[in-house]
């Protein structure tokens, strides 16, 4: 039977609170419903909170009302008139913002009925992802999501609130385009109108910001979708959100400050929290020595000690080959731990071997005596002083790692990671910030035998390194940055090459005949001839963002319809096949899938 509804809403849930006294109508959801016999209770959800409605004969609720109440499901949709009042004190609900009234029907309309719902539209449930994200518009009506989309949209708002004030313009820019050459692997569209050309869609709208500046548009942000078609992890989505921003005429540190500020004003006004500013800065090869990561998680310090000078003198075989390789030994001390288990020294010895180190020796301290399977390789003195060199205290255990730089490190940063969060060390509620600063410019990429931009190959490289870019690649440093939270990579970005001569020697560096940089970047090039001012840049992975300030742990929370692992949309049923008459119309023909390398791998 078709309804047309005559009641609507004069008040949200949230607002009847400076009501009292008054008649109101209101409008939402069945929460839940009580019937105690001659008084039947409402639980009321809006988008604002949930109220308490009675249905009482007794207090003026008409027969027929109380009855059709009384058959109301959850998550049915009503509106309701009635009456705001205060409480009997007795009746008091202290877990309800709205506890201390409620409403007293005069006045029911079923705007809608509702199926059961595949899990209960509340906090803290226990329901399997899939379920959820396949109901996400159910999902989405429980107050913890409700929040996260407040919360969001409270961030968005700061960030274009203080650019906005600091002369930043939003400009948008394609979504059709062309590669970026972020480095991941490109989603690409067919074109119709041009029978075997593609698209892509952007992986960060890089050149376009950069071609915004020779425009002469000086500040430019953009809060844009980003796509990339990798490996997903839980801080990993295929299409995520940038805060992408590009400036001219401003040093890296000034503009490092200014992006400091921002954070402080976000900060601020989501969560009222005061940021000390400025934030920590640490090179990024003192970032992989002292925590094993270029995006090391600062709550607690646990660093790797090097322990390379103290077991020199050692006869143990293992540590003598590393050094006469040109490894490096590296310890951390967990506090406390000198007790540890055989069972539990092996499930850590496993645990870096994931990482591809081959080994972890223990060295227990306890009761003055040193306990370690390798205690026999050493004096007594030596032990002292290697115990001394790793900084460790009667109770302690350290754990030493041996092997090549780029396996111990990685290896131990994550072990240190794993021991901070078990034993307790970390302060969950502080926000650390950190800028990882002096990336190298270029890295050698085995597999191709060539050098590879680190960042992107329109990252400019020290003034004072680049006369090194022909004659030692591998040691110039970038003026490139990436912003640091509790262990996560917020945002990363870089001063620009802006001269034309400068980028032809650094495209010669990565080994791009000139036809080819031509080909792939001849736009910019061009561009670059025509009076480029100096500029640079950083974007913020929103999602990334929203879900630290929420103190969340997967990026899929924080997204209103987010992918699954394997790239799917659970509710749409995205991607999916489509007719043979779209294919035709893009000039597609489909085989039988090949199996990349990559594919095979997983
Ligand atoms: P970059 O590639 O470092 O830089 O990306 C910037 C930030 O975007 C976020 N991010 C992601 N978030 C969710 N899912 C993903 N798959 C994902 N990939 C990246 C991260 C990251 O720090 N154009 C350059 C910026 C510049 O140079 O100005 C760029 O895109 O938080
Ligand atoms: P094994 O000779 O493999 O029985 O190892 C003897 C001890 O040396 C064990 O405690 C190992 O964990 C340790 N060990 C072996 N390889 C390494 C390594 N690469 N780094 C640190 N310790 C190691």
């Amino acid at each position: 039977m078709l309804h047309r509804p005559e009641l609507y809403r004069t008040h949200s849930v949230r607002e009847t609170l400076a009501a009292v006294g008054q008649e109101v109508v209101l409008s939402g959801w069945v929460q839940r419903r009580r019937d105690l016999g001659s008084v039947v209770f409402i639980d009321l959800r809006d988008r604002s909170g949930i109220l308490q409605l009675v249905f009482d004969p007794s207090r003026g609720t008409p027969a027929d009302v109380q009855t059709a109440a009384d058959r109301l499901r959850s998550e049915a949709v009503i509106s309701v008139r009635g009456q705001v009042v205060e409480r009997a004190p007795e009746t008091v609900n202290l877990k309800l913002e709205t506890g201390t009234i409620e409403l007293v029907v005069t006045a029911l309309e079923l705007l809608n009925s509702a199926k059961t719902p595949p899990f209960p539209v509340q906090d803290g449930i226990d329901v399997d992802e899939a379920v959820r994200l396949r109901y996400r518009y159910l999902d989405l009506r429980r107050p913890e999501m409700q929040s996260m989309l407040r919360m969001r949209h409270q961030v968005t708002r700061a960030l274009r609130q203080f650019l906005d004030h600091h002369g930043f313009l939003e400009v948008e820019t394609p979504m059709l385009t062309r590669s970026t050459p972020e480095g991941a692997r490109d989603f690409l569209v067919p074109s119709r109108l041009q029978p075997g050309s593609f698209y892509a869609l952007p992986q960060s709208p890089q050149l376009f910001k950069q071609l915004l500046m020779v425009a002469g548009v000086e500040r430019y942000y953009q809060i844009v979708r980003c796509f990339r078609d990798e490996d997903l992890r839980a801080d990993r989505q295929p299409e995520f959100t940038q805060l992408d921003i590009e400036q001219s005429f401003l040093p890296p540190e000034a503009f490092q400050a200014l992006m400091e500020e921002m954070m402080q004003h976000v900060f601020r006004t989501v969560l009222g929290r005061e940021l000390s500013l400025p934030f920590q800065r640490l090179p990024y090869q003192e970032a992989m020595e002292r925590y094993g990561s270029d995006k090391p998680d600062l709550r607690f310090d646990m660093p790797l000690q090097d322990i390379a000078a103290a077991v020199q003198g050692s006869s143990f075989r293992v540590f003598q080959d590393v050094l006469a390789q040109g490894g490096v030994i590296k310890a951390l001390v967990a506090p406390g731990c000198a007790g540890y288990s055989r069972k539990q020294l092996d499930d850590l010895v496993r645990f870096v071997a994931g990482y591809g180190l081959k080994g972890l020796a223990p060295l227990a301290l306890a009761g003055g005596e040193y306990r370690s399977p390798i205690a026999k390789f050493f004096t007594p003195e030596q032990l002292q002083a290697l115990a001394m060199a790793a900084g460790a205290r009667d109770g302690d255990l350290v754990l030493m790692g041996a092997g090549p730089r780029q396996v111990v490190l990685p290896a131990l940063g994550a072990l240190r990671l794993k021991l901070g969060h078990e034993l307790g060390l970390v302060d969950t509620s502080a926000f650390r910030f950190l800028w990882v600063v002096d990336f190298p410019l270029l890295t050698y990429d085995e597999e191709e035998q060539r050098w590879v931009a680190e960042h992107h190959p329109f990252t400019m490289p020290r003034w004072e390194d680049i006369d090194k870019l022909e004659t030692d690649p591998g040691s110039v440093r970038a003026q490139a940055y990436d912003l640091v939270l509790n262990g996560y990579e917020l945002g990363g970005g870089s001063m620009r090459i802006f001269q034309r001569e400068l980028q032809e020697r650094m495209f010669r560096a990565l080994g791009f005949a000139p036809e080819e940089a031509r080909q792939q970047f001849g736009f910019l090039l061009d561009a670059f001839e025509y009076g480029t001012p100096p500029h640079g840049g950083i974007a913020f992975g929103i999602d990334r963002l929203v879900m630290i300030l929420g103190g969340g742990s997967s990026l899929r929370d924080c997204i209103a319809f987010p992918k699954t692992q394997s790239g799917s949309d659970l509710m749409m049923q995205a991607p999916a096949p489509v007719s043979q008459a779209q294919l035709d119309t893009l000039h597609l023909a489909l085989r039988a899938p090949v199996l990349t390398g990559d594919d095979r791998r997983r």
